[in-house]
């Protein structure tokens, strides 16, 4: 380290659990992250909401204001580092540390989903740095890889575990047969969960990170809007342990596909092989496998949500910030893995057009007949069954769940199908399906 080199001070955008983190961090491995940077990384200024409010990290020789906009405006602060979330005023904060000429590093994908694009054009004609490295996954550097490692790649698809507090749940439904809204408490409780935390189990926070990892995937611009979303909320306690018994788990992936005619991207619950090394990953813990023409199948795990892992990437987009300053413009790595100037518009497929395998579950009434009308329309729609059982009702005798699991379909021919089915009299409830991916 070259001890004569000024520290690069650093403003602090929010102070609850990952600038909180990130305070912890900086100051615990200050000495080994100034080694690696070669300067000092220090927190000169910070805001938050309430800044009286007790704090578990050291604020200690940080100056505390109120007002964000005296950080984004503090004539000694080289980077940014915003941790409030949401849109506004992030949004605008950025936008104007961007203009006052500083490097800008953040957590937050909803923001980066939705205005990257913006934010990345304004940076790029000021010539400063955008980093987001935790705003995908938490602590696994996948945006790196993603944009660095893997740049050698034609990539076929990715899938992958990117919202921790489904994870959580989904992981937690499957061990101890726990109560959904239990389990979202303690993750709120252990800070995974977003702000608004049906974010996260309506599918909308797996959908912000697909769409920053499907651009870097694809060189396409950011385009949230054509991402379909789906949830865990109609995911049962039953689903997870008839898709057990039949050798899957369930768990909410964002997949991005070429495909044939487009590009599919989606987040939505999806029944993987039980075998699948990312099938075992539970908990809080993230997963992103992404296939490479070249590399094949690479599989990043690590935790996607809390404190300190999300500080452990906030805190390396720090380190590459601060490295970066002494490089000429023209050398930094794209924000989007592809030049700018090359950012293609391929098209992406609606999710009719999408082919997936299925899991059905329906609650039949017990009379003869009801199975062979199922499998009756199945057949007329063109749909061959990979497997079925029908089961015993729990509560009740007269009616009986039975569980199928398709081959590949189209979307299309699948919601007709299951459009007829719900309107046979013998089915007593809606009926559930979840996608199948099996990662072949
Ligand atoms: P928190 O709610 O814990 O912290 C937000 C912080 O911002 C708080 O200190 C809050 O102040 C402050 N704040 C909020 N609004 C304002 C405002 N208008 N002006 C000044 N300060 C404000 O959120 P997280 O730390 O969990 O999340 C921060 C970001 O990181 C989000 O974008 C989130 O999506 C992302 N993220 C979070 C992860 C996690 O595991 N929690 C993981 C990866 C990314 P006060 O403390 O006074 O309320
Ligand atoms: N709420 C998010 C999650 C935080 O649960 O994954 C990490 O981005």
């Amino acid at each position: 380290m070259s001890s004569e080199l000024a520290p690069v001070n650093i403003g602090l955008l929010g102070l609850g659990t990952v600038g909180g983190g990130t305070l912890t961090v900086l100051r615990r491995n200050a000495h080994l992250i100034a080694s690696r940077a070669g300067r000092r990384l220090q927190v000169t200024i910070a805001t938050a909401r309430d800044v009286s409010k007790p704090r578990e990290c050291d604020t200690s020789g940080v100056m505390l204001v109120a007002d964000p906009f005296a950080v984004v405006d503090a004539p000694d602060v080289d980077i940014i580092a915003e941790l409030i979330g949401g849109i506004e005023p992030a949004r605008t904060l950025i936008l104007r540390a961007i203009s006052n000429g500083k490097h800008v590093v953040t957590a937050n994908k909803a923001l980066i989903a939705l205005h990257g694009n913006e934010i990345f054009a304004a940076a790029q004609a000021k010539g400063v740095m955008v980093a987001f490295e935790a705003a995908v996954a938490g602590g696994i550097p996948v945006i790196k890889v993603m944009r660095e490692a893997l740049a050698g790649n034609a990539v076929q698809w990715l899938a992958g575990i990117i919202n921790g507090t489904c994870n959580f749940i989904l992981s937690a439904m499957s061990e101890a047969g726990s109560d959904f809204a239990e389990v979202l408490a303690e993750a709120q409780r252990l800070g995974y969960a977003e702000a608004d935390p049906s974010f996260d189990i309506d599918g909308i926070d797996a959908a912000h990170k697909l769409t920053i990892l499907a651009s870097l995937a694809f060189g396409i611009p950011l385009q949230f809007d054509n991402v379909y979303v789906e949830g865990i909320r109609h995911v049962s306690g039953e689903d997870v342990t008839y898709a057990e018994r039949l050798g899957y788990r369930i768990k909410h992936l964002g997949i991005a596909r070429q495909a044939a005619d487009g590009l599919e991207l989606r987040a939505h619950p999806t029944l993987i092989p039980a075998q699948q090394p990312i099938a075992r990953v539970n908990g809080v813990m993230n997963a992103v496998l992404v296939r490479g023409d070249a590399a094949g199948p690479v599989l990043l795990s690590g935790a996607g949500a809390g404190a300190e892992p999300t500080a452990s990437s906030v805190v390396a987009d720090l380190v590459d910030v601060v490295r970066a300053l002494t490089t000429d413009r023209e050398n930094r790595v794209p924000h989007l893995a592809f030049q700018p100037g090359t950012l293609a518009a391929l098209p992406v497929l609606p999710i009719e057009a999408v082919e997936t395998a299925c899991y059905l579950r329906l609650q039949a009434a017990d009379e003869p007949g009801v199975l062979a009308d199922v499998t009756r329309i199945l057949a007329d729609f063109g749909i061959s069954i990979e497997a079925i059982i029908q089961l015993e009702h729990p509560d009740d005798p007269a009616v009986v769940p039975v569980v199928i699991l398709t081959h590949r379909v189209r979307e299309r021919a699948m919601n007709e199908a299951i459009a007829r089915i719900q309107n046979l009299p013998a089915i007593k409830a809606p009926i559930v399906r979840i996608r199948m991916e099996p990662f072949a």
